[in-house]
Parts: structure tokens; sequence; C-alpha cells
């Protein structure tokens, strides 16, 4: 059988922990990023790498299309707000029919003011996750690059589940200062 094909756009960073994950569930991964992980994510499988830069949406799409060698059947997409819009449909034509997208947003970008960005691609239902903050003993922090994939994670189940899309918020929200 073919395994299912996953790009995962900003997944050799705080979401490589969600691409060790599919790569366990035998997915064929695809990490488009600007420089080469350097542990290599491998878990008994590898991770297909290609050089590529979301500044150069194009090069990156036709990059990405090569590695997968197939329509994708997931996409995750951690991709700062400046660029998300040109990156995710630069990358949609790559998707099969109706594939689902998981799309993370840091906290600068999604707020309880804001709200969270729309999702871009009309025809692929989309999980949209909101990363916040930890508060303990009177202190904030970030998430941890763990806490991070697993909320990613769980949303990537809701989706491969077929759950209508929905925010995800991971952790709490930034505290407001008066
Ligand atoms: N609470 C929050 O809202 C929040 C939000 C974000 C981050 N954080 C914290 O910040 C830390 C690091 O964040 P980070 O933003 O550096 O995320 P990261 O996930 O560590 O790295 C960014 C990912 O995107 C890729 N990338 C970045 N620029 C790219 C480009 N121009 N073209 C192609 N790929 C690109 C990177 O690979 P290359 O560099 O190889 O291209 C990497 O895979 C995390 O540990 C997290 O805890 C918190």
């Amino acid at each position: 059988m073919t395994a299912r094909r996953a790009l995962v756009l900003g997944g050799t960073g705080m979401l490589s922990g969600v691409s060790d994950a599919l790569l366990d569930d035998g997915w064929d991964v695809v990490l488009p990023s600007r420089r080469r992980p350097v542990a290599p994510i491998t878990n008994g499988r590898a991770a297909r790498w290609v050089k590529a830069d979301w500044t150069e949406p194009a090069t990156l799409a036709s990059a990405a299309a090569e590695a997968l060698d197939g329509p994708a059947d997931l996409l995750v997409a951690w991709v700062h707000r400046g660029v998300r819009v040109s990156v995710l449909r630069a990358v949609a034509p790559l998707l099969a029919d109706g594939a689902p997208v998981v799309e993370v947003h840091g906290s600068a970008s999604a707020h309880p003011l804001g709200g969270c960005p729309d999702a871009v691609l009309p025809g692929h239902p989309t999980q949209q996750v909101v990363l916040g903050y930890v508060r303990h003993a009177g202190r904030t922090r970030w998430l941890t690059h763990h806490e991070v994939s697993a909320g990613v994670l769980d949303a990537v189940h809701r989706a491969l589940d077929g759950k209508p899309p929905h925010v995800h918020q991971v952790g709490e929200f930034r505290p407001v200062h008066s």
C-alpha cells in the first residue's frame, strides 16, 4: 500500500515532534525549509527535506512537488503571517482533493481581540491552532516544543478524523497588562 503523504511547512523547528509522529505513523513526510535539520528526523524512517524559502513560494512549491511525488493527503503549516497566504496558495495544487490543512498561528497573529486569521484554502477543511503561553507560579513562559507538537497533533488527529474545522487554543492567551 502506498504511504500517505504529508507536507509540513515549518516542520523542522518546534514542529519537529509533529513531523516525527507522522513518520512513526507511516506517513511520507516532506519538509521544505531553508536549512537542513541539524538532527536527522528519522525514528526509523527519513523525512524528505527540501531546501526552500517562503519568500519564493513558486520555487518552494515546485521543490515540494518533486519530493512528494504525488498528491499530499495532509498539509501542516507554520508560516509567518506576512507570507502565509502566498505560500499556502502556492502549495494548494499539491494537495489531494479535500485534503485537510492544519495551520499553526503564533499569539502575535491570533488573539482574543483580533481573532484568528481566516483559513486560506476553501476546498480544504482547515483546523487552526493558536499558540499561547503557560502561566506558572505567577510567571508566564512560552510553550515547550513538546507542548506545541502535542497540541498540533491533537488538531492533526481531528483533521484526519474528518471533524469540522475548529480553532484550537494551546496554552493561555498572553496576559493583558494595563
Ligand atoms: N506562544 C507563541 O505565540 C509562540 C509563537 C511562536 C514561537 N514561540 C516560541 O518560539 C520558539 C521558536 O519559534 P520560531 O518561530 O523560530 O519557530 P521554529 O518552529 O523553531 O522555526 C521556524 C520553522 O520555520 C522554518 N522557516 C522559518 N523561516 C522560513 C523561511 N523563510 N522559509 C522556509 N522555512 C522557514 C524554519 O526552518 P529554517 O529556519 O531552516 O528555514 C523552521 O522549520 C519556539 O520554541 C516557541 O516556543 C512561541
